[in-house]
């Protein structure tokens, strides 16, 4: 099959595809989708097959307004009306409980919930509402592999797989939304991203449930995707723990004497010597440009270097550090540098 790359002028032609049952992958404000009708359970099982994903784990469904939200979901909570009009279109991720028979076993994995976003990209949004359907979008990568920030990233992945991307360029928040567990009587964020736990409760006045959710053999995960390996890049990833370290970090690459890479903001990058075995990948200058950065420096040295090991800096588990650390934790497999 030919991937064909569509710009944001050939949205019909993009949207005729999802209507025939067939992938597009699509851009968002965090990574890129793969994109196909919620409500065709053979086009939602094509998905599951090209990312070589579990069946067991859930879809986010991606819709253009609330009213397709209540066609399936049960009636909205005051809560999840405040969130809807404080973040959508946005980085937050809903889950909320079915009417029944709502969706297809293959798009909720079985659940009695789903995941809803709005995402934030006015291609998209169009495309979906060309479409005439919402469209289940997982990351758009290979199963277990850092999600997607742009088109080639998809193409690099998924060429052939797939019929077509919708192409608007890198994406701007870089790593994927909070996903929000509202079918509970206490709100549970399942994973972190740009929309922060202390911005929720300031928006719903109730406090959030932030734990990470540490899954046993036996334990059913509440995000079954949290059970799966994830974002692993070939190389092996080193996490360098606070700037001080970097000295040290940098001294122990240099006894390498094989190609590694670093991954740090300018300011580590400026303020150390970069040994001369070690290639640099910039996360630009603060939280916002390393997330945005993050998948696109390990997929940089996975595809076009082959760097085997990787240094790359950690943040503040705050904020938006929550979910870049959350990632680069998941990438690292926990393993820090250690001075
Ligand atoms: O930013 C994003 O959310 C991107 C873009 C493309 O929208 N999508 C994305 O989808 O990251 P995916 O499939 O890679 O991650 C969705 C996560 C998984 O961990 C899944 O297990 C969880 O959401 N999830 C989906 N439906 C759920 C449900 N009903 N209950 C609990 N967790 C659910
Ligand atoms: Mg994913």
């Amino acid at each position: 099959m030919e991937t064909k790359v569509y710009t944001p002028d050939e949205i019909p032609a993009a949207a005729a595809l999802l209507t025939a049952g067939q992938l597009v992958a699509f851009p968002t404000e965090t990574v890129y989708g793969l994109g196909a009708d919620a409500t065709n359970v053979d086009a939602v099982k094509q998905v599951y097959l090209a990312k070589g994903r579990p069946s067991d784990n859930p879809l986010i469904v991606h819709v253009a307004d609330v009213e397709t939200v209540e066609r399936f979901a049960q009636p909205l909570s005051e809560a999840a009306k405040k969130l809807i009009k404080a973040f959508w279109p946005g980085p937050l991720t809903m889950i909320f409980k079915l009417q029944p028979d709502a969706l297809a076993p293959e798009v909720t994995g079985g659940l009695a919930t789903a995941a809803f976003r709005n995402p934030d990209n006015d291609a998209t949004l169009a495309l979906i509402r060309a479409a005439e359907t919402p469209i289940v979008g997982p990351s758009a990568n290979t199963s277990g592999k850092p999600s997607p920030t742009t088109a080639q990233h998809v193409l690099h992945d998924l060429h052939g797989k797939i019929a077509g991307i919708l192409d608007d360029g890198p994406t701007k928040v870089g790593v994927e939304s909070t996903v929000l567990d509202l079918s509970t009587d206490q709100p549970a964020i399942l994973r972190p991203g740009a929309v922060t736990p202390e911005a929720i409760e300031q928006v719903i006045g109730m406090p959030v449930q932030t734990e990470l959710h540490h899954v046993g053999a036996t334990e059913v995960p509440k995000a079954p995707g949290m059970k799966y390996k994830h974002y692993a890049p070939n190389a092996q990833v080193y996490i360098v723990d606070r700037s001080e370290d970097w000295p040290q970090a940098l001294a122990w690459a240099a006894q390498q004497e094989i190609p590694m890479g670093v991954m740090a903001t300018d300011g580590i990058l400026t303020n150390n010597l970069i040994p001369a075995n070690c290639e640099q990948f910039s996360l630009g200058d603060d939280i916002q440009s390393a997330s945005r950065k993050l998948f696109a420096g390990l997929r940089h040295f996975d595809t076009e270097t082959k760097i085997k090991d990787i240094l790359c800096q950690a943040f503040e588990n705050k904020g938006l550090g929550l979910a870049y650390m959350n990632r680069l934790n998941k990438s690292a497999g926990q393993t820090h540098f250690s001075v």
